[in-house]
């Protein structure tokens, strides 16, 4: 594997590192040169990128557990003594729910992992940071800003998510600590294998979401580390931004009212099945 020195000597913690856009983004940071410390709530992704790769730990953690999270810092600090970089990446998607389906309970586990998790691992972060004037990169996502069907507490999640970033940019500016966020649109990964495999028709959900975007194609995992690792290293006058890895997927108007929904259409529209109001054919 060939050896960047473009992040060399930093150090890097990476949660959701086990598989998918975590997993890459651990690849790219060690062709940057830098050590990472891999998180993961399950084992078997992590240790074997441990086995694999060069200038990398893993720590069997879980970001919604406050205790994990701090043994996830003190031993990073222990093993390498320093911290430069903080990758909140660990996150979840619920299957498509309509509102009425939802649950409190559901939202605030949610709210756990894709929020709180990331508030804690920072806050404990924050004082080594300061010291190397170090960054964060919170892995946000494109639905967080446009929404999304049937995924209320996903897009408050990832909303959420998108705007501590920015309150924690103005925040540590004085200390020089920079904090982005990506926002990705449809990254094919198992995460989007698995909510495609739990529709009623996944086949039709995948070419949906291919069509998504104007480059006509999903994402892949690595093009989201690319920018990670950029915002790490060379964007140095970048903070509080929100970045968008997303095909263009949100460019461009499209067909949002739902079919059978009120519409109003000009007198002068030609007879068009999907503006007979009220229809739900
Ligand atoms: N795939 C996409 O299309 C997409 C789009 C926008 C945003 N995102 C976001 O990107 C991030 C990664 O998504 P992905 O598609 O690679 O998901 P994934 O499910 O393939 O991988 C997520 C990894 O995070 C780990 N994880 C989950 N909960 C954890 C916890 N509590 N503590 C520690 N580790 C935990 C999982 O074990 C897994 O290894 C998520 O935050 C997701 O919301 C993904």
């Amino acid at each position: 594997m060939a050896t960047g020195s473009r992040y060399a000597g930093k150090v890097v913690i990476v949660t959701g590192g086990g598989r998918g856009i975590g997993e890459q983004i651990v690849r790219a940071f060690v062709e940057s040169g830098a050590q990472v410390v891999i998180c993961d709530k399950m084992e078997s992704g992590g240790r074997a990128l441990e086995q694999e790769l060069p200038r990398t730990v893993f720590i069997l953690s879980d970001v919604t557990r406050e205790e994990d999270m701090k043994t996830l810092v003190s031993e990073t600090i222990r093993r390498f003594g320093r911290l430069d970089c903080v990758v909140n990446n660990a996150g979840r998607h619920l299957p498509p729910q309509w509102p009425e389906e939802t649950s409190g309970e559901e939202f605030r586990s949610l709210l756990e992992v894709n929020l709180l998790g990331p508030y804690t691992l920072t806050k404990l972060a924050l004082p080594y940071l300061r010291k190397t004037q170090g960054n964060i990169v919170n892995i946000a996502s494109l639905v967080g800003a446009i929404a999304q069907t049937q995924a209320i507490t996903y897009v408050a999640t990832k909303g959420a998510l998108a705007a501590m970033t920015k309150g924690l940019a103005l925040d540590e500016s004085q200390y020089g600590v920079r904090v982005n966020c990506i926002s990705p649109g449809n990254i094919w990964t198992k995460m989007w294998q698995e909510l495609a495999a739990a529709s009623p028709d996944p086949k039709t959900a995948i070419q949906e979401g291919i069509l998504n975007q104007p480059l006509g194609r999903m994402g892949n995992p690595a093009e989201v580390a690319a920018a990670a690792v950029f915002l790490a290293t060379e964007a140095t006058f970048c903070t509080g931004c929100e970045l968008f890895v997303t095909g263009g997927a949100e460019l461009g108007y499209g067909i949002k009212a739902k079919r059978g929904a009120p519409v109003e259409a000009p007198d002068t529209l030609p007879d068009c099945p999907h503006f007979q109001s009220g229809s739900s054919d």
